[in-house]
């Protein structure tokens, strides 16, 4: 017989840790310099269920940059506005197979991003949101992360400027979008919306949270606040299957089988949907830009309570 949830979830934290901290390399991300700066050693783990129960352990409740698990959230914000099939038009849904900010894949597209979690992508995504001006944008972003956080997210004016500051690529980005019809507001104002989403902090309980909002049909279970339509949850899930990762994605949806997302602040979601998330934080990430002891949490902390989207629940 299964254990009961609660006792299962302690068990499956205590394998996380372990399988964690057994998984050494990575570096932290170091183009952004703010990032670079992160002690190493942190390690957290939370898992938030539907119905609203938290459960962390270890450093579960460090701030630690977003980075692009943001896109998941500015991807809600947009669907939730304009609609999936709008998205899917004017930003794409598909796997890219290459680096999160390639721009080799914008040019073997037609300048179209294929999919909103990349950079290319997310940015045409920023480009999206509704609003008069970057201030009125950036107010519906940050208040979307809250909400699905259930609590009052802030911008790191340190991350901020630390990206603002180096985000010479993502600008390039932005104006090849700019150039093939795919940016739909001013490019600079783009990307600066985009990145202002990248800098906000959050820990691994609050992205945990966020995920059991997804997990939870788009209500947030501790808060009960709906955020998003419950009809919009399914595309974006799907989307973090295919692209989530990144170029890992192919290999994560064979090995842990859930849709997840990971940022290069070392932050990493999985989301069971309509029974929970794990989240995980670790600052050193492999070459596509995903935490290593993260991964390996999360991988363990799934397989521990025997959840995966392709296997039938006994
Ligand atoms: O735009 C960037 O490059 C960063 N602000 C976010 C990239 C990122 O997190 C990729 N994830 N693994």
């Amino acid at each position: 017989m299964t254990a009961p949830l609660p006792e299962a979830i302690k068990t499956a934290l205590e394998a996380g840790q372990k399988a964690g901290l057994a998984a050494t390399g990575g570096k932290n991300a170091d183009y952004i310099p703010f990032l670079a700066s992160v002690p190493s050693n942190l390690f957290g783990i939370a898992v938030v269920t539907a119905d609203g129960r938290v459960f962390k352990t270890g450093d579960a409740d460090y701030q630690f940059a977003i980075e692009s698990i943001s896109k998941v959230f500015t991807l809600a914000l947009v669907i939730d506005q304009i609609g999936p099939n709008a998205l899917r038009e004017k930003v794409g849904a598909d796997p890219t197979g290459l680096p999160f900010n390639s721009v080799m894949a914008l040019e073997l597209h037609g300048g179209k991003p294929l999919s909103p979690l990349v950079n290319a992508g997310a940015i045409a995504t920023a480009s999206l949101v509704p609003g008069k001006d970057a201030e009125a944008c950036w107010a519906a972003i940050l208040d979307c992360q809250s909400r699905f956080a259930g609590r009052k997210i802030a911008l790191s004016n340190d991350v901020n400027t630390s990206e603002q500051t180096t985000n010479f690529h993502n600008r390039a980005i932005a104006w090849l979008l700019y150039s093939s019809g795919s940016c739909y507001s001013d490019p600079m104002r783009a990307v600066d919306v985009y990145t202002r989403q990248c800098s906000t902090l959050v820990s691994a309980a609050d992205l945990a949270t966020m995920g059991a909002t997804l997990a939870n049909g788009g209500v947030n279970p501790v808060t009960g606040e709906r955020v998003i339509g419950d009809d919009k949850t399914a595309p974006i899930l799907a989307e973090m299957t295919m692209e989530g990762l990144y170029t890992a994605s192919g290999d994560w949806a064979f090995t842990v089988g859930l849709p997840g997302k990971s940022g290069v602040g070392g932050g990493i979601l999985a989301v069971v949907p309509g029974e929970l998330a794990i989240a995980s934080f670790s600052p050193p990430l492999d070459p596509a830009g995903n935490s290593v002891r993260g991964m390996a949490a999360v991988t363990a902390v799934a397989k521990s309570l025997g959840r995966n989207l392709y296997r039938p629940r006994s």
